[in-house]
């Protein structure tokens, strides 16, 4: 298996899930926002190996995939953050779009028979009909949307010229251990975390009955590795969502029940450009994949917080 943006958030989690499998793994990220600190568990196996290199670097991509011949690539190296995206679009070019391309080619070269890439809910855009199926219409509203929306035409396209099978996953909110809380528009769960853990009041944008679709990096890891372990895995594009929706306050709620002490959140004006509802319809993932997620915010959340998992 190859594992691109191994280092990142999803991907290092994804790595640790294919070695508890007994899948052998190469790794392939450029450390701009992943670190090695989250590979450590990985390290321990001789059946990782990490190799530090750009996914735009067409050339070595394919050196790289010619001779590690893997059964699957699963490409999750991006630029991470939609605020970024609109910051400098043309970054987000080459990140979110261009490596596809690069995967791509460099798949068909080596004979690869299966991606599985890491696409978003950002496709969908601005306040779709809830729960959102894989049918509704994509009309993304950040650079970071189009690029991810745009990536997987281009490997479905890809898949029917050549063959190779490629299932999309539309992540919805994901949250768990090494997600970076570094900048303002980090995923809400990591602030709060960090924010709690270091006795720092919390921002609410808005009244907090906004709601999300929160899933467990845990169960994202998962289906990623059903997915490029599965050789009849499902060709097209899949929501990775549990379906429950959940609002700012329940979360501030199961914060406030493991931090009895802390200060109050503050509340400021909702953010500009801020969706109120974001849910995703989990049932593709289950007709297709056989999957459905398995742990509940409220546990998974409370996991993090003791940091037990
Ligand atoms: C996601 C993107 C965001 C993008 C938006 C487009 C991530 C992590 N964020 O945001 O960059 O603009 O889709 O639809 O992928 N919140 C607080 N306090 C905080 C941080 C966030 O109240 O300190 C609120 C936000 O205003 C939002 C909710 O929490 O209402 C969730 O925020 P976030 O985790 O950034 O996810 P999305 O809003 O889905």
């Amino acid at each position: 298996m190859i594992v691109t943006g191994a280092a990142g958030f999803i991907g290092s989690h994804t790595v640790d899930r294919l070695l508890e499998k007994e899948c052998q793994v190469l790794g392939i990220d450029n450390l701009r926002t992943g670190t090695e600190a989250n590979l450590e568990q990985a390290f321990s196996s001789p059946a990782f190996q990490l190799e530090i290199a750009d996914v735009m670097d067409g050339r070595k991509l394919d050196d790289l995939i010619r001779s590690y011949r893997p059964e699957a690539i699963i490409h999750l190296a991006a630029l991470v953050s939609v605020q970024e995206s609109l910051e400098n679009p043309d970054l987000n070019f080459s990140l979110n779009l261009n490596a596809t391309h690069v995967i791509a080619e460099s798949a068909r070269k080596a004979s690869v028979p299966r991606v599985v890439f890491a696409s978003s809910a950002a496709v969908y855009g601005d306040d779709p009909p809830t729960p959102t199926r894989e049918t509704e219409t994509t009309r993304p509203i950040s650079p970071y949307g189009t690029a991810k929306r745009a990536s997987e035409v281009l490997l479905h396209g890809y898949g029917r010229s050549f063959g190779i099978s490629s299932t999309c996953f539309r992540y919805f909110n994901v949250y768990g251990p090494r997600q970076d809380p570094g900048s303002p528009y980090s995923g809400v769960i990591s602030i709060f975390q960090d924010r709690f853990s270091r006795n720092e009041p919390v921002t609410v944008f808005g009244d907090g009955l906004q709601t999300r679709d929160f899933i467990s990096v845990f169960d994202v890891a998962r289906a990623n590795v059903f997915a490029a372990t599965n050789p009849k895995a499902f060709s097209g594009t899949v929501n990775i969502c549990t379906g429950q929706p959940s609002s700012l306050r329940d979360i501030l709620g199961i914060f406030q029940n493991n931090f009895p002490g802390a200060l109050p959140p503050r509340f400021a004006a909702p953010r500009s450009g801020d969706i109120r509802d974001s849910l995703g319809a989990p049932e593709r993932a289950e007709e297709v994949l056989g999957f459905r997620a398995r742990i509940n915010l409220t546990e998974g959340l409370t996991a993090l917080i003791k940091e037990t998992f």
